[in-house]
């Protein structure tokens, strides 16, 4: 199955997965998934998720966000990713409001109307149904509530979008070939082809119940931050 094909890749690239990213962004990812928090609107004390929680960066922030009166799940199916995530926040002191907890984020185990915020970074390009993704955030969202969504997006400009394939070809690829791990950065490029542009996840997210949806292209239009509110 595709998910299981996805699922390996992600334990497999664990171990380097968070120093690649920071290497490969020259540090920028963070101040993105810092943006995704913000735009999530969560606050203090807020019960909160983050899906596709990978080796837990952008739960850590959201933690920081709702401080210790507030909760944050971490929800991701690889489990060597899990466990990376579950040693970041044990080394942090004081200890961050967060449960890391294996499960599907197309069939999200929690009840309806349920969290006040969540976030997602790099995760919808992966899922094996976006649509059905979308649905699964609008179901635990509580009324009212909002999710942020970060991934890759193709630029409008041309030139930048020239640039963005030479850089995933010729810096990302071969960078994570001295990792041993050429074909698993060699994905992004193909799942960058096939994810929807901006304008056509604000159409999925209307279509998955949203009341609203706008899409924030950041970095040059590189990256971009799907921001969706529960009527
Ligand atoms: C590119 S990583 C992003 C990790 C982290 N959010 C970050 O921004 O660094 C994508 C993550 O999505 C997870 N994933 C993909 N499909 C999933 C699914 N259906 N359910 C749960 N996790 C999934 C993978 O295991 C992987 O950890």
């Amino acid at each position: 199955m595709v998910s299981d094909r996805i699922r390996i890749l992600f334990n497999r690239i664990a171990p380097v997965y968070d120093q690649l990213n920071t290497w490969l962004s020259l540090g920028q990812h963070r101040i993105w998934k810092q943006m995704a928090v913000k735009w999530s609107g969560a606050t203090v004390g807020d019960s909160c998720l983050d899906v596709c929680c990978g080796s837990g960066d952008l739960a850590l922030l959201l933690a920081e966000q709702v401080g210790l009166p507030g909760h944050v799940t971490g929800l991701d199916f690889a489990t060597a990713q899990l466990a990376i995530a579950a040693q970041r926040a044990q080394a942090r002191y004081p200890k961050p409001p967060l449960t890391w907890l294996e499960g599907d984020a197309l069939a999200l185990p929690f009840p309806d109307n349920h969290f006040d915020a969540i976030t997602m970074g790099y995760g919808l390009r992966n899922v094996t149904d976006i649509p059905g993704s979308l649905k699964e955030l609008y179901r635990v969202l509580k009324p009212s509530a909002k999710a942020a969504i970060l991934d890759f997006h193709r630029p409008s400009n041309a030139q930048i979008r020239t640039l963005q394939q030479w850089y995933l070809e010729a810096i990302v690829v071969p960078a994570a070939k001295q990792f041993g791990l050429t074909e698993e950065y060699a994905y992004i490029a193909p799942s960058l082809d096939r994810f929807p542009t901006g304008t056509e996840q604000i159409t999925l997210a209307r279509q998955a119940g949203f009341a609203t949806a706008t899409h924030y292209p950041i970095a040059g239009g590189t990256m971009g931050v799907l921001v969706v509110m529960k009527g």
